[in-house]
């Protein structure tokens, strides 16, 4: 996670307001596999989850209720976040067990560090990956990707860099 970006020094707190999204419950009570490195942090990811500005990119019509009800994520660091920076973007995001997150893109390269759960990643041009506590996934710019959870929920700390740092994923189908 390092060497994916230099962690900016100003990172101004900002007033973002809590805003809360069905799932922030199911990150309040999450218990299960996590990592002695990734635990301090899904620690207090929990005892914080009520205050962050949890969020979800896609509508009803694009994934379906039972996603919305189970998925969420707040921008920690970054251009609309609770820490303000506009060289890199940091977002916890969670996804309840057996979602199946399809294809999508995005142009900001990204790496996805599991903090707790566990999920497969696809990738184009990619052998399937399965990501447990303390692993990390990179995608590439416009590298079009995929996740499916199956039995455990999966709690991640994403991090974005490069050009279109302020944009939003976007489904390969759409
Ligand atoms: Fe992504």
């Amino acid at each position: 996670m390092r060497a994916f970006t230099e962690w900016p020094v100003e990172v101004p707190e900002t007033d973002t307001p809590p805003l809360k999204v069905p799932a922030v419950s199911q990150v309040e009570t999450l218990s299960c596999s996590d990592a002695e490195l990734t635990r301090p942090l899904v620690q207090s990811i929990k005892a914080a989850a009520n205050e962050g500005h949890w969020i979800q990119t896609y509508t009803e019509e694009q994934v379906g209720r039972h996603f919305l009800a189970n998925y969420g994520y707040f921008e920690l660091v970054g251009p609309k976040g609770h820490f303000h920076s506009n060289h890199l973007r940091a977002f916890v995001a969670y996804w309840g067990a057996g979602l199946k997150y399809d294809w999508h893109h995005h142009e900001a390269e990204e790496i996805y560090l599991c903090l707790a759960g566990g999920a497969t990643f696809y990738a184009d041009g990619r052998a399937p990956v399965k990501v447990s506590p303390g692993k990390a996934v990179f995608h590439a710019s416009h590298q079009s990707h995929a996740m499916m959870t199956t039995d455990q929920p999966i709690l991640t700390l994403v991090l974005w860099r490069g050009a279109g740092l302020a944009g939003l994923p976007r489904m390969d189908n759409a």
